[in-house]
C-alpha cells in the first residue's frame, strides 16, 4: 500500500532491500582486510546508510557531514558550505563516501575535493541512485551504484519534498499536485 501522494512506485521496498544487500556484499568483499570508514552526508542518506552498513559484514566505522546551500539558485553552481564537519580525522583511512542520490554531481564533487585534501588512503563512493540525465560533472569515482533514476520528481527512502516523505520504505513519483498548486482540483 503506497502513500496517497505517490502516483507510481518506481523502486519497491523489496527491490531497494535486495540491491542494498548486493552492494553490501560487494563492499564487504572489496574491502576485506581493511576497515572502511563510511561517511554520509545528511540528511537524505540516513535510511540507505543505515541499511547499507548492516549489509556490510566486515568491521567498519561511521561518520557524517552536513552541508547547506546558500539558496536554490546556487544549487546548480555547486556552492555548498560545510555546516557539520567530520568528527574524526580521515588521513590514512579507507573512506567510503555514501550518498542517496547523485544528480548534477556538483555536491559530490565539492565534498570529494574537501575530503581529498585530508589525505585519505583511499576514497570511493557508493550511491543508491544516480541520475545520469542531470549530470554536469563527469569522471566522478562512483564505485558502487544501486539504480539509475529517471528525470522525474521522486521521493521516499531518504528523498524528500520539503522534508517530507523521507520515511517511505520505497521510492516513487510524487503527485505533481503536491508541488504545483495550480494543478489542484
Ligand atoms: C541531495 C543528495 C545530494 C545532492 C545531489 O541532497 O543527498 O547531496 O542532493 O545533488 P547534485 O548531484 O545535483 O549536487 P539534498 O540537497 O536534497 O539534501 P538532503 O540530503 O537533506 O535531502
Amino acid at each position: 500500500m503506497s502513500d496517497p501522494d505517490i502516483v507510481e512506485v518506481l523502486f519497491s521496498e523489496e527491490r531497494v532491500k535486495a540491491r542494498t544487500q548486493e552492494l553490501g556484499r560487494a563492499i564487504s568483499q572489496d574491502y576485506e582486510g581493511r576497515t572502511p570508514h563510511v561517511v554520509g552526508v545528511l540528511r537524505g542518506v540516513v535510511p540507505f546508510m543505515a541499511d547499507l552498513v548492516r549489509a556490510i559484514t566486515i568491521p567498519l566505522t561511521l561518520d557524517f557531514i552536513a552541508i547547506s546551500r546558500y539558496g536554490p539558485s546556487t544549487r546548480t553552481r555547486g556552492v555548498v558550505r560545510l555546516i557539520k564537519d567530520l568528527d574524526e580525522t580521515i588521513a590514512g583511512r579507507h573512506v567510503l563516501f555514501v550518498e542517496d542520490v547523485v544528480d548534477t554531481g556538483l555536491t559530490l564533487n565539492y565534498i570529494l575535493n574537501t575530503l581529498r585534501r585530508r589525505y585519505p588512503a583511499t576514497l570511493q563512493v557508493c550511491t543508491l541512485f544516480g541520475r545520469a540525465v542531470r549530470r554536469l560533472v563527469s569522471d566522478l569515482p562512483i564505485a558502487y551504484k544501486g539504480f539509475d533514476l529517471p528525470d522525474q520528481f521522486v521521493v521516499g527512502y531518504g528523498l524528500d519534498y520539503r522534508q517530507r516523505y523521507r520515511n517511505l520504505p520505497y521510492v516513487g513519483i510524487l503527485d505533481p499536485r503536491m508541488y504545483l498548486p495550480d494543478q489542484k482540483e
